[in-house]
């Protein structure tokens, strides 16, 4: 027998997301979406024919609804295999150095079908690019910031308290119009992530500054099919409780239109990271196969072979697959609720 107040608390965000992100974005009026039922499976690609709530018209995630990505500026399927290795020359003592320019900006993306989120963005997408580099290069990264808002880039790994991008320290905050360079030497290898640190940081997060930042060991890993998957949400109603929608790289449900195609018997390699904020855990979970596990890519042995892992916020890891069998499989959060409001998708594996 479910609790009153469970009960209660897991058809809330439902109601928001139908009601605050879906239905408001249609003009459906607010007395209306009270009558919706909480019951409703409006995350569910291929799912209803029809709108909600007796005759409602509202937008659904049905199949073929989608979004405008070429407006957008962005496509989730292209950002996958999209790896900038920045503009590379060589230090006065011979290293490699590479030089990257980033800027941030407020930008509104559409979401879901008719659904637009107004986000501030690194480099004008969700997540912001896949920067990558080689343990002992020099890193040179110009920030510009475009936005109405002050922000900052502040880098997983090892450097000087000054080139941290936090409030108070070095640069610190970047004024709107104001920009800034953050030089540091690119330790340890592994699966890092960058993103804004300035306060309200949840929602600095939230609104969209992140992005994947890999240092490869001095020795490449094997060859691969390498793929970048950064983990997140949207709460569409700024509330900071919880999210309306969640994502992998910008879009929610955008690998059940557009599967993830791979080679049976490849070696696939996935960089997996977790930006979601406002819960606490999110998850990867894949069907019908099993994957090596290497926490935070700082290890060239994996930590387990298994089929499902969870991340907190920050935490990232390179998950290792080889298909057997061709077919579609499965990939979603192992948090129902996460995968019903968009985060799953779909591998397409051929020979
Ligand atoms: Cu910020
Ligand atoms: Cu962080």
């Amino acid at each position: 027998m479910t609790r009153p107040e469970a009960a209660e608390t897991g058809s809330s965000r439902r109601r928001f997301l139908i009601g605050g992100a879906l239905a408001g974005a249609a003009g459906v009026t607010v007395g209306l979406r009270a009558t919706l039922p909480a019951s409703a499976d409006e995350g569910q690609p291929g799912g209803h024919e029809h709108g909600h709530g007796g005759g409602v018209a509202g937008p659904t995630f049905r199949k073929g609804g989608t979004v405008d990505h070429a407006a957008n500026g962005f496509n989730p399927t292209a950002i996958l295999r999209d790896f900038d290795y920045g503009t590379v020359s060589r230090t006065a003592d011979g290293r490699v150095l590479r030089e990257w320019e980033i800027y941030a900006a407020d930008e509104e993306i559409e979401i879901a079908p008719g659904v637009r989120f107004p986000a501030w963005t690194f480099n004008s997408r969700i997540p912001g690019p896949t920067l990558r580099c080689t343990e002992g290069d020099r890193l040179r990264v110009k920030f510009t910031n475009g936005s109405a808002h002050p922000h900052t880039m502040h880098f997983h790994g090892i450097h000087p308290a000054d080139m941290d991008g936090v409030p108070g320290s070095g640069a610190g905050v970047i004024a709107p119009g104001g920009s800034t360079v953050y030089e540091f030497d690119a330790e340890p290898f592994g699966l890092h992530l960058y993103h804004c640190h300035v306060g309200p940081l949840a929602e600095h997060i939230a609104r969209g500054l992140y992005g994947t930042f890999i240092v490869d060991p001095p020795q490449p890993r094997p060859r691969a099919d390498e793929l970048v998957m950064v983990m997140h949400g949207f709460n569409t109603t700024f509330d900071g409780e919880g999210n309306q929608l969640y994502a992998v790289n910008g879009i929610p449900f955008h690998y059940m239109h557009e599967p993830v195609r791979v080679r049976r018997g490849e070696l696939v390699r996935v960089y997996l990271v977790n930006t979601l904020e406002y819960d606490p855990i999110n998850s990867f979970h894949l069907h019908g196969n099993f994957f090596d596990y290497y926490p935070t890519g700082t290890r060239l042995e994996p930590s387990e072979f298994t089929d499902t892992v969870v991340q907190a916020q920050g935490q990232r890891g390179i998950c290792e697959i080889r298909f057997k069998h061709p077919g579609q499989f499965m990939f979603h959060a192992h948090k129902s609720e996460f995968a019903e409001l968009g985060w799953m998708g779909m591998f397409e594996v051929t020979e």
